[in-house]
C-alpha cells in the first residue's frame, strides 16, 4: 500500500494541504507577473506552496513557464549565474541542439562551453567565462526575459534559498544590479523565496536596501489544526486504515502544526496502526522520532556555545525575563548584554524564531529531545 504522507520533498496533489489563500494571492501574482518574496523557517512548505500556485497556474494560462532554481550551497556570485543560466537553459527545450543554440545566441561574450553529459536525462555542463560574466552579468540576469521573447512565453523563476545572497562579496552590488536588470522585465518575473527571516527581511524591508519593495511579501505561517484535522483523517480513510478526531489532533500538536513534522509524526503513526490509530501509537510513534533524531540533536547541540545552551534551557524551562539578575544568574548567561547577542546567534542558526517579542524554538523535536534528555542531567544543578 503507498504510504500517504511525504516529507524531504514537496507535498503536492492529495499529499498538499489548505493554503487557499496563500495560493489565491500568489497565483494572482503569476499570472500579473509581479514578483512574489516567500519567507518561512525550514519545513514550513514554501517549495510545495510555490509548486502547487505553479500547476494551478499552468492549468489555464498556457504560456506560463517555471524555471526553479535553488541556491542551496552556492556561495558567491559566480555559482549564482552559472546556476541560474543552466536552470533557464534547460526549461527551454528537451532538445540539447536547441538549448546549445539559445546559449550561443543569448549568453553571447561570456558563453564558452556547453556539453551533453547524458542523453537520457538530457543533463549538460555549461562553462561560463567568468571574466566576461563579471563584466556583463546582465548577459545571465536577462537570460529569462529573453529566452521569454523567444519563445513566445511568461517566464517566473522561482529561486530557493535566496538569503545565500547576502553572503557573497560586495552583495549590495549585486542586489543592486539584480533589482536594475529585473525590475526592466515584462516578460518574466521572480518567486524569491527562504528560510531566514531575519536576513531577508534585511534585504527586502529595509529602505536603504537595494532590493527594498521589489515584491509583494508572504509570510508564511504554519498550517492550522482546523485544516490539518481533516488532512489527516482523509489521508488515513484513503489508505483503508482510521483515525479519530482526537487523536489527529494529537498529531497536530505534538508536531506543533509544523507541516513537515505533522506529515513525519503522521506517517509513523499510520505505519505503526495496523487499521485504526490511537494516542498510544501516537505516542509510541513520537518517541521513537525523538531517537531517530538524536545524533542529529546531539550534533546540533555541540556547535552551540555553553551560554547560547543555558539560554535554550532557560527558554525550556518558560523563562521570558532573560534580563533579570535572578535568571542571569541561575543560568549563567552572564550580562544582560550577552541576551542580545545569544538571541541574534540563534536565530542566525536557526534555532530558534522571535515574533512580536516572543521567542519559540524553531523546531518542536528538538525542543523535546532537549527537555526530555539533554536538560535532564542538568535539572538538579540548575535548581540548585
Ligand atoms: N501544504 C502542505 N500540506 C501538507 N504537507 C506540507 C505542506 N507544505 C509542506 N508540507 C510538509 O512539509 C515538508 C517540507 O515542505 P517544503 O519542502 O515545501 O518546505 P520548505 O519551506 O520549502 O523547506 P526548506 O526551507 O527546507 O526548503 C513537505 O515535505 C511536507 O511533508
Ligand atoms: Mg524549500
Amino acid at each position: 500500500m503507498k504510504i500517504p504522507f511525504v516529507f524531504g520533498k514537496p507535498a503536492l496533489e492529495e499529499n498538499f494541504a489548505d493554503r487557499k489563500e496563500e495560493i489565491h494571492q500568489i497565483v494572482q501574482n503569476f499570472k500579473s507577473l509581479s514578483n512574489t518574496i516567500l519567507i518561512s523557517p525550514r519545513g514550513w512548505g514554501k517549495s510545495s506552496l510555490m509548486k502547487k500556485a505553479a500547476e494551478i497556474s499552468i492549468k489555464t494560462e498556457h504560456d506560463l513557464k517555471f524555471c526553479f532554481v535553488s541556491l542551496n550551497g552556492i556561495k558567491n556570485e559566480e555559482e549564482f549565474y552559472n546556476t541560474v543560466a543552466k536552470e533557464l537553459l534547460r526549461i527551454v527545450s528537451t532538445e540539447f541542439e536547441v538549448i546549445r543554440g539559445i546559449a550561443k545566441k543569448y549568453l553571447g561574450k561570456i558563453f564558452l562551453k556547453i556539453k551533453l553529459i547524458s542523453d537520457s536525462t538530457n543533463e549538460f555542463s555549461l562553462l561560463l567565462d567568468m571574466e566576461e560574466t563579471n563584466k556583463f552579468p546582465e548577459e545571465i540576469l536577462n537570460l529569462a526575459e529573453n529566452i521569454a521573447i523567444e519563445n513566445n512565453k511568461r517566464i517566473i523563476v522561482c529561486i530557493e534559498d535566496f538569503q545565500n545572497i547576502s553572503g557573497f562579496a560586495d552583495t549590495i552590488s549585486f542586489q543592486q544590479k539584480l533589482k536594475s536588470v529585473w525590475q526592466s522585465h515584462k516578460n518574466a518575473a521572480y518567486c524569491l523565496s527562504g528560510s531566514n527571516r531575519f536576513i531577508l527581511s534585511e534585504l527586502f524591508e529595509t529602505q536603504e536596501m537595494p532590493l527594498y519593495g521589489f515584491g509583494d511579501i508572504i509570510l508564511l505561517e504554519k498550517i492550522k489544526t482546523e485544516e490539518w484535522i481533516p488532512f489527516l483523517i482523509g489521508r488515513f480513510v484513503n489508505t483503508g486504515k482510521s483515525i479519530d478526531k482526537n487523536s489527529a489532533e494529537l498529531i497536530v500538536r505534538l508536531a506543533e502544526n509544523h507541516p513537515q513534522y505533522v506529515q513525519i509524526l503522521a506517517q509513523q503513526s499510520w505505519l505503526r496502526s495496523p487499521y485504526i490509530c490511537n494516542e498510544q501509537i501516537i505516542g509510541d510513534a513520537y518517541e521513537s522520532i525523538l531517537l531517530q533524531k538524536s545524533l542529529l540533536f546531539q550534533n546540533i547541540t555541540a556547535r552551540l556555545s555553553d551560554t547560547q545552551v543555558y539560554f535554550l534551557n532557560a527558554l525550556i524551562s518558560g523563562t521570558d525575563k532573560f534580563n533579570s539578575q535572578k535568571v542571569l544568574l541561575k543560568y549563567k548567561l552572564g550580562t544582560s548584554g550577552n541576551i542580545t547577542k545569544i538571541k541574534k546567534a540563534l536565530v542566525e542558526k536557526e534555532i530558534i524564531d522571535i515574533q512580536s517579542g516572543k521567542i519559540s524554538f524553531l523546531d518542536p523535536f528538538y525542543k523535546a529531545w532537549l527537555a526530555k534528555y539533554y536538560f535532564l542531567e542538568y535539572t538538579n544543578e540548575f535548581s540548585a
